[in-house]
Formats: C-alpha cells, structure tokens, sequence
C-alpha cells in the first residue's frame, strides 16, 4: 500500500508531531512526513522535524502585509507539496477559507475541548470555571467555520476538584499523543475515509465520532 504522504504544521513545541514521528518510526503509520511547516521560526518542532531528516520550512506571518498573501505563500508550499493530509499541530494561525477549500477534506485539526463544547481559545480555563466533570481533546475536519468540522476523535478525562490549568494540559497531552498516531494509522491503513460527502470508517457510514478507549 502506498504510504501516506503527510505535511504538519506548527507554531510551537510541536509534542504532537514528536508523537507523529515515532508513530512512523515504530511503524505505526504507513507514511512519511513530507514537510513540516512552521509560523513561527524559533518553534521547537523544528529542531525535532531536523533532527529526524525531516524537511522543514518556515512561512513567516510576519513577512505578509496580510492575512490573504500568508495564506497565499502557504497554498503555494502545499500544493506544490502535494500531500495527502495537512495536519494541524498547535498551529496557531487562523487558515483563510480559500486555503481551506484548496485542499477540501485534507486539513485535520487537534483542538483541546470535546467539541462542540469549548471552542477557540482558553477552553481549559473556561471548563474550570463552569466546573465541568470533564474535558477532552478532539480530532476535527478543518472548514472554514472555525472549530466547527466533522469531529472524528474523541477523548475524555475527568476534572478532579483540585486541578489546575496545567493538570488539564498534561491530561490532555497524553490523550493527544495518542490520538493523531492513531487517526494517521486508520487513514494510512484504508480503515477511515474522508470523502467529499462522508467519512467512512471500517467500511461503515462515520454517523457520530470515535471515542477513543481508555487505558
Ligand atoms: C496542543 O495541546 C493542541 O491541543 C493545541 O496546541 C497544542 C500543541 O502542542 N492545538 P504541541 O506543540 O504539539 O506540543
């Protein structure tokens, strides 16, 4: 079987793509990382892509007078590239609509909520303060609705009386660091398809998302 051709992109420390990595590494994932693109150009996950062989770049947002010709260097950069998955790793730049349809039903995204609660930012302090029982991460499509594509992950952890914002983070991580792994194996493997009106998983219609198990 052909192997996935994915791009990630980042702002940050890039720990999900770290887990990306590996999962290729370890052979959890028939694919390859074609390119990791970064916003930012000191973030860490460039070292990690460079210290893998990875090829990375960045596209600065601050080299654009806006918001559209960023938008235009990158659709540039990724058609070129071609992949067949854009992955979303704590990139932290709104994606204009006409990138998004470019590349329709090839974007996914990792968001830090069980969605379609807590959308956009802050969602670890906004489930404090509503003092919710849990919260979750999610796996989404990318439309141009911010937050709002077919979710097709879910994991979930309890709220505990005493936790904190950062308590909620490295609860959060260790589910994200399964998850894209995960997500990337199932379409690497043929198990989910995203097509242009369905997503198909394990030969069956995806009516509501996956809930990922618990260890
Ligand atoms: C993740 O926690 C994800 O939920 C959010 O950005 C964070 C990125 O973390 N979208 P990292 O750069 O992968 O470590």
């Amino acid at each position: 079987m052909k192997k996935l051709s994915i791009i990630v992109l980042i702002s940050g420390n890039g720990s999900n793509l770290q887990s990306i990595i590996d999962a290729i590494e370890s052979g959890q994932i028939n694919g390859q990382i074609t390119a990791v693109i970064s916003n930012q150009a000191d973030a860490y996950g460039l070292e990690r892509a460079k210290k893998h062989n990875i090829d990375q770049r960045v596209i600065s947002h601050k080299d654009f007078t806006s918001r559209e010709n960023f938008d235009l260097a990158l659709t540039e950069a990724l058609t070129h590239l071609d992949p067949d998955i854009i992955v979303l790793a704590g990139f932290m730049r709104v994606l204009g609509s006409a990138l998004i349809q470019a590349f329709d039903r090839r974007i996914l995204n990792i968001h830090p909520s069980l969605l379609p609660n807590y959308k956009g930012l802050n969602t670890f302090q906004r489930a404090i303060d509503n003092q919710e029982s849990e919260h979750g991460v999610s796996i989404h499509i990318v439309t141009s609705e911010l937050d709002n594509g077919p979710v097709i992950v879910r994991g979930r952890y309890s709220i505990l009386t005493d936790d904190k914002i950062s308590d909620l983070q490295a609860k959060g991580h260790q589910l994200e660091h399964r998850m894209y792994p995960q997500v990337l194996q199932w379409l690497s493997q043929g198990d989910l398809k995203i097509n242009a009106d369905a997503i198909m998983f394990q030969g069956k219609l995806l009516e509501s998302s996956i809930e990922l198990e618990n260890r």
